[in-house]
């Protein structure tokens, strides 16, 4: 599953699952450029993985920022096959709680970002004829925790935005949506701690997963890997569940 010479693009690549997939995309030889608003633990990052590695500070919900991310990656190393659009937010409330200002902040960052960074690496991707758009969706594109009206709706939307980009730009470039169940993330971790009783709420995030455990940054990376991969080259437009069973199952029937 070699990437050698070629050149993937990490949103929100500084921490969690998009530091997952930096670290598995550079173990099999690829140029990775990390596109994050947290410069300082993105530049760690990358100078820890050495040269082929860029950081570029950027917040996929400026257009602007995005282009020029975008023109910098490709001046550096000359093109661009693999976007992941990682990057995102979660906030918690309901329809009625959700004022305008939270729900334009997670559709801004986690569905128009993914837009912006697509728009920008397509025209890229065509000029080599190949290339491939995974979008971080969710389980909750599937299900639906309480409290999550945006979150849920951007994560079910990027569904769509797959399926687009799959649909027009075939057979050349494909796209698929990843939509992992609850990984072990700062983004979870920060959530736990914010809860009443975070040990509480981190055991039954757990127990609502048939595998007894959270997944892994990693175990989503090397999913986004072997999709990007010629062995991942059959699949296009559809989601990938990697949620450890976290949508199969109703509940107890109480049956001995
Ligand atoms: N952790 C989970 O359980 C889980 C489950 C399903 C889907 N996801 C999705 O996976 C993605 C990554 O989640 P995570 O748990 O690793 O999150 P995280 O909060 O741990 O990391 C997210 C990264 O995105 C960056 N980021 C935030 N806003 C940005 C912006 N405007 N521009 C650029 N970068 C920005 C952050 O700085 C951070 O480095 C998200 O889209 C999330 O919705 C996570």
């Amino acid at each position: 599953m070699s990437f050698k010479n070629k050149t993937v693009i990490v949103t929100g690549g500084s921490k969690g699952i998009g530091e997952g997939c930096v670290r598995v995309f550079h173990r099999e030889q690829a140029n990775v450029v990390i596109l994050d608003v947290d410069s300082k633990t993105g530049k760690k990052l990358s100078e820890e993985l050495g040269s082929k590695t860029l950081f570029v500070k950027c917040d996929v919900s400026s257009e602007k920022e995005v282009q020029e991310a975008i023109n910098k990656a490709v001046e550096t190393f000359g093109g661009v096959d693999v976007l992941v659009n990682n990057a995102g937010i979660l906030k918690y409330a309901t329809v009625t709680d959700t004022s305008e200002e939270v729900w334009d902040a997670v559709m801004n960052i986690n569905l128009k970002g993914a837009f912006f960074c697509a728009k920008y690496a397509i025209p890229e991707m065509q000029k080599q004829g190949a290339g491939i758009v995974i979008n971080m969706s969710s389980a909750q594109a599937f299900i639906s925790q309480d409290k999550v009206a945006a979150y849920t709706t951007s994560k079910t939307a990027m569904l769509g935005l797959t399926r687009s980009i799959a649909v027009d730009y075939a057979p050349e470039i494909r796209s698929v949506a990843i939509c992992p169940g609850g990984i072990d993330t700062p983004l979870n971790r920060e959530a736990f701690e914010k809860s009443p009783n975070p040990e509480q709420t981190r055991q039954a995030t757990i127990d609502i997963h048939l595998v007894k455990r959270m997944g892994t940054a990693k175990e989503i990376a090397e999913m986004a890997a072997f999709a990007a991969s010629e062995k991942g080259s059959f699949l296009n437009g559809h989601p990938i569940r990697i949620d450890g069973g976290i949508g199969v199952q109703i509940g107890g029937s109480g049956a001995d």
